[in-house]
């Protein structure tokens, strides 16, 4: 295969500590193990994936996450002689040029920053895979009876701030903890919140405490929530909750592996359904708004979708048939309960202005709310990383990723406001002792 060479920003620098006796080459898989399966291995501290791009063709070597959104291209699968990101589609060729990006539109082109980098050569020899991560010296791999394949190396991580379930920012906002209609006789639940278990109970009074003390304890929209610390985010609005003709429901409260940044950011994506070849897909550019933001968006056949997005996990889409004035919502709220576990509460809302909505009409519509859940908590847990990276320039974003962008943007604000808040509650604390 001819030496080429494309610059990314997800390798980490190189490192050579165990090319093959000085030479630059290093042995990553015996060939027989390479099929048209995508393989992670490693040469000279890089990860790469290792594949062909045919049964029986000649090895290809990528970097090996997809640069989109960071997705582990072990998940790829050869597509037409390319491969392809199961997230959004995106295709390489074997030089790992990226050659379609099916939110784009037909006419749309990738941009050169979507490329994967490529080692410098790939060879095989005497029934090895070596790669060559830079230049060598020599232009052949060594013979060797009997080489040690170099170990797999781990994934490039972002290098910017990522927001995971735990992040303690998050003590510092709005979260669902249960539905209401979940308190148990007596009216308590016990519920699990950024690692912790808290006991919610209702007093007396009528009001909700929680154990450990919260700062605050709500019951709105019949969801229970605590904000662990003075919150620096507001709670979703959902008018639609006052029109007497909307008819609701929620879905039974699942459970994903995934964090709740990725889930929101699904939520919130267009793109991630698109199947090449289809129209470019269009997002409106966000208003930001106090605590988040709403984008609109007019589309044909008189129809406007409308999302709602209140930090942290607080998700609202809203489809209003503009001719008959029918509005079906769904509203997503999102419990990071710990690391590796995040609790989804839906809600879908139905509203017909002739006052037509009607047990049927709803269930069809909570069926259907089910069935894009379930799509993307099967989708999920094999793409997405520990948590949802922050700073821009760790993924490559197009135009498509409007709102995902939109998200990141208010995450980051909220930790350099929780950031802020902290060290001037600190400040206080000193001056007061
Ligand atoms: S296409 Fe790979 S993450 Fe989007």
């Amino acid at each position: 295969m001819a030496p080429s060479r494309t610059e990314s920003p997800w390798t980490s620098p190189p490192r050579h500590p165990r090319a093959e006796a000085g030479t630059g080459w290093y042995p990553v898989a015996r060939s027989t193990d390479v099929g048209t399966t995508p393989r992670q291995v490693g040469a000279g501290g890089q990860a790469y994936v290792v594949l062909r791009l045919r049964p029986g063709a000649e090895v290809t070597a990528l970097s090996a996450r997809c640069p989109h959104r960071l997705v582990p291209l072990t998940a790829a699968t050869v597509v037409d002689g390319r491969v392809e990101c199961p997230y959004h589609g995106w295709q390489f060729n074997a030089e790992g040029r990226c050659v379609e990006i099916p939110s784009l539109g037909p006419v749309g082109a990738p941009p050169p920053r979507a490329d994967l980098s490529t080692p410098w050569a790939v060879e095989e020899r005497d029934g090895w895979v070596w790669l060559a991560p830079d230049p060598t010296p020599t232009s052949r791999p060594p013979r060797a009876t009997s080489p040690v394949p170099e170990p797999v190396s781990a994934l490039p991580q972002p290098a910017g701030p990522v927001l995971d379930n735990l992040h303690p920012a998050l003590d510092r906002a709005w979260h669902p903890v249960a539905l209401s209609g979940e308190l148990l006789a007596g009216g308590w639940v016990q519920t699990r919140l950024l690692g912790r278990t808290w006991t919610v109970h209702r007093r007396p009074d009528g009001a909700l405490d929680a154990d450990p003390p919260a700062w605050a304890v709500a019951e709105r929209l019949g969801v229970v929530w605590i904000a662990p610390a003075e919150p620096r985010t507001e709670l979703i609005d959902v008018p639609e909750l006052a029109d007497p003709r909307t008819l609701s429901a929620w879905l039974p409260p699942v459970r994903s592996v995934t964090p709740a940044g990725p889930l929101a950011d699904a939520f919130l994506d267009a793109a991630h359904r698109a199947t090449a070849p289809s129209p470019e897909v269009t997002v409106p550019e966000p208003a930001y708004e106090r605590g988040g933001f709403s984008a609109v968006q007019e589309q044909p056949g008189r129809r406007r979708v409308t999302h709602v997005y209140r930090a942290p996990f607080q998700l609202l889409r809203r489809e209003e048939d503009l001719r008959t004035g029918a509005v079906t919502t769904v509203l997503r709220l999102l419990q990071p309960e710990d690391a590796d576990s995040t609790r989804v509460h839906t809600c879908v809302l139905l509203s017909r202005p002739d006052g037509t909505a009607d047990a049927d009409a709803l269930a069809a519509a909570v069926a259907s709310a089910a069935a894009a859940l379930a799509e993307d908590l099967a989708l999920l847990p094999r793409l997405a990383g520990g948590g949802l990276p922050l700073l821009p320039r760790d993924e490559l974003h197009v135009r498509a990723d409007r709102l995902g962008v939109a998200l990141r943007r208010t995450l980051a604000d909220l930790v350099a406001d929780c950031a802020a808040a902290e060290r001037a509650a600190a400040l206080e604390e000193r001056a007061t002792a």
